[in-house]
């Protein structure tokens, strides 16, 4: 039976207003991931007011069919997100871009972020992506996630962004080229 203080976590995509609608939960959690030192683009001292922005940014693209969002739920509570964003190069019609994997801090090592990785590689799949793209600091919890599920290391570049307490650290950039069914 279902605890219901612990509800089980569903995977899903967001459409453009479900996107708007969730646009507070996907800002706080991408300000949980920083305030908790991931390097995710953005430095100490993130605000929600820029979270915000930031979610705003993404929702043209996710109404043009350019980027998708999966979010991980437990019950009403937002807990997991990942954005993958398709190339729009005419000459790369097969190829998509993953960022934004974020687990809430407090939900971490329960597998959401190996079910939000396999949702992402799905719906690349569906899509007719079937290359695949990423980067994340290196020796980062990413890092393993990415390396447990068979992408691909291209290389480290030192030096490659500054974490959010003004470090500067090497990024590991991923490939993987999904196989079809
Ligand atoms: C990276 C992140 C999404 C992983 O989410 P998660 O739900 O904790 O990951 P999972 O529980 O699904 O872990 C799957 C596997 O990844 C590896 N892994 C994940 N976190 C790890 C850690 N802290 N240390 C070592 N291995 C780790 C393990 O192999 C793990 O399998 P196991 O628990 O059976 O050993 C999460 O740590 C996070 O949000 N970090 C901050 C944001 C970030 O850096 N995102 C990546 C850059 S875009």
């Amino acid at each position: 039976m279902t605890d219901p203080a612990n509800p089980p976590v569903t995977i899903r995509m967001l459409g453009a207003a479900e996107a708007v609608a969730a646009r507070d939960a996907l800002a706080a959690l991408l300000v949980d991931a920083v305030a908790h030192g991931a390097s995710v683009n953005f430095m100490a001292g993130f605000t929600a007011a820029a979270a915000r922005d930031f979610w705003d940014g993404q929702v043209p693209g996710i109404a043009a069919g350019a980027r998708h969002l999966l979010v991980a739920e437990a019950g009403s509570e937002l807990v997991g997100c990942v954005v993958l964003s398709f190339a729009q190069q005419p000459n790369a019609p097969h190829r998509a871009e993953l960022g934004k994997m974020l687990v809430h801090s407090a939900r971490r090592r329960r597998g959401i972020g190996r079910r939000l990785l396999g949702a992402a590689e799905d719906a690349a799949l569906a899509a007719g992506r079937r290359l695949l793209l990423l980067d994340t600091e290196a020796g980062s919890a990413g890092e393993m996630l990415y390396r447990s599920r068979g992408w691909i290391t291209i290389g480290s570049v030192p030096d490659h962004a500054f974490t959010p307490d003004g470090r500067l650290a090497a990024t590991t950039m991923f490939y993987k080229v999904l196989a079809g069914a």
